[in-house]
This record gives C-alpha cells, structure tokens and sequence, in this order.
C-alpha cells in the first residue's frame, strides 16, 4: 500500500500542476486535499488487481489514481458543514478549514472530472471499448446510481432507525460501490472472462461491507490522533450504523465473517490472489 501511495502520489501531483496563469489558488487547495496522507485503499485494490492479471503498471496506475480522485472528492464534499461538517481530515484541516467552504465545493468540482479525464486517455488502454467500459463503471459508481445516492441514504440515516437490510444497502452504495469498481476495474482492463469478473464484484461486495463496518467501529473506539479524523461523529449526528443496531461486538463478527466470505470468492484465483487476499486481512485488523 505505501509504494502504491506513493506511485499514485507523484502521478497525480503531475497532473495537478497548473500553467503560470492565475487560477485563484485552485492547484495549490486540488494538491492539498488530494495528496493528503490517506491510505491509498482504492489504489492499492487495483495495482493488486493489476498483479492478478499481469497488467501494465502505468495503465493500472491511471485507473487507480482516478478512483482516488473520485474518492477525494467525494471525502472533501463528505466534510463539508452542509453535510457531516467536519474539520479534521487525515490528520490535517479539511480542505475548507483551511481553504473555505466555496475553493473546497470547486475543488471537488475539478477533482470529479479529472478522473475520467485520466480514463479517458489512450495511454490507460489501447482499444476504446476498455475505455468507455471503464468511464461507463466509474459514472455509474460514483454517481446517482451509486456513492451519490449513497451520500444522500447516509444523511437521511440521521435520526432514524434502519434495520439491517436498509443499513446494508446505503453503506454498499456509499462506500461499496467504488470499491467494488476498484476491484472490477483490472479485470475490464484485462478484458477478463464474466466468471473472473463476477468473483472480483463478489470479493468487493464483502469487503467493501467491512470496510465500511469498521470504519464505524473506528468513530466508536478509534481516536482522532489515530484515524486522522474527528470520531463520535456517528452518534452525536444519531446516525444508524452497523455499530448503532448490533453494537461494536457484532459488528466486529459481522466485519470479521464477511472477510472470510470474501476471500472464500478469490479461491478461483489460487496464489496470484495473495496480496488481495491480504488487503482484505487489512480491511478488518486496521486502525486507521
Ligand atoms: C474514508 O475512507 C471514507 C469511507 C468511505 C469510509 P478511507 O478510510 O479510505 O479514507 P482515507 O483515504 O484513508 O483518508
Ligand atoms: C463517507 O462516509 C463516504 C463518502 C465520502 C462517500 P463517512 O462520512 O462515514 O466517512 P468519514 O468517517 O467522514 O471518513
Ligand atoms: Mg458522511
Ligand atoms: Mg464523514
Ligand atoms: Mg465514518
């Protein structure tokens, strides 16, 4: 994971590099809140993807580093105060902390579209088909259909009570979704069979749940010094988790079988799915 960071790091600190004319500060806040030290999650599904299936380095690093974008964005939107309001991010202020509410809403703006901009370009794959495939996953990921729904689930889950089903599926769309592209995504690049493809979704649908259940747990039991963000957040917004219905123990038994179940989907893969299989070990051991 940390040399994907830090081959996604300088990708895209190439690509967000603006001319010499004034852009009222859009690079230097696009840079802050992108190169931020986060863990790269997303990047490293997919650089792992890319070993499982022998891709090119750089055309896997393109795809990865236009999750990240995605997933920054969605992270500086996700602070803002009209949504969960928070001024610590990956253990430094958030964007519009540091750089004000209305550079951190354009920020998000410029990162979203940069990412397909990356896709889109013939060094991620030769055939334009691949392409379109993955702009079409990512859109549809990260879109009304998926995180941004998702979002908008997660801010009606303030002060009412889901069940199980109903919190499985905002977290699947807020979080899963782009996970589960992470994943997909070497196999679009490799032109993979449908069998392939549908036990990479299937792996991502587990582990994006308990990638999601944890980061639950962590607001509960984590400390700020640690996760790099506010914690208690959850429950003094009264928003229904995992944690809030079943409490951290299930929760935990919950994240922990859901890995098992996940990784039991890569048996098909034999040993080129070691290092899969070890992020999703970290998935449930983090604590950050
Ligand atoms: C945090 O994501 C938001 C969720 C979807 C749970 P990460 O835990 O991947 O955050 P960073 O990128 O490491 O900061
Ligand atoms: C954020 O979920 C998910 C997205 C940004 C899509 P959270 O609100 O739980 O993430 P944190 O805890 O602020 O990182
Ligand atoms: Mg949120
Ligand atoms: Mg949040
Ligand atoms: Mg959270």
């Amino acid at each position: 994971m940390a040399a994907t960071g830090r081959a996604v790091d300088a990708f895209v600190r190439d690509h967000l590099t603006g001319s010499s004319a004034p852009d009222g500060g859009l690079f230097e806040a696009m840079q802050y809140a992108a190169l931020g030290p986060g863990k790269r999650f997303r990047p490293a599904l997919v650089m792992a993807g890319a070993e499982l299936f022998a891709l090119p380095h750089p055309s896997a690093l393109r795809v990865a580093a236009a999750i990240e974008l995605v997933h920054t964005y969605s992270l500086v939107h996700d602070d803002l105060p009209c949504m969960d309001d928070d001024d610590l991010r990956r253990g430094r202020p958030t964007t519009h902390v540091k750089f004000g509410e209305a550079t951190a809403v354009l920020v998000g703006d410029a990162l979203l579209p940069l990412a397909f901009e990356l896709l889109v370009h013939p060094e991620t794959h030769s055939r334009a088909e691949v392409r379109i495939e993955l702009v079409r996953g990512l859109a549809v990921a990260s879109g009304a259909h998926g995180m941004v729904v998702g979002q908008m689930l997660d801010l009606a889950a303030e002060h009412r009570v889901l069940d199980l089903d109903g919190i499985t599926r905002l977290q699947e769309l807020k979080t899963g979704a782009l996970i589960t592209f992470a994943c997909e995504s070497p196999a679009v690049l490799a032109e993979a069979s449908g069998g392939e493809r549908a036990a990479l979704r299937a792996f991502a649908r587990d582990l994006g749940l308990a990638f999601q259940i944890t980061d639950d747990i962590l607001d509960v039991e984590g400390t700020a010094a640690a996760v790099g963000k506010g914690v208690g957040k959850d429950a003094s917004a009264g928003k229904a988790t995992f944690v809030s219905l079943l409490g951290v123990e299930a929760a935990r038994a919950r994240a922990d079988g859901l890995m098992e179940q996940a990784a039991a989907h890569l048996d098909c893969f034999g040993a080129r799915a070691a290092t899969l299989r070890a992020l999703g070990r970290f998935v449930v051991q983090r604590s950050a």
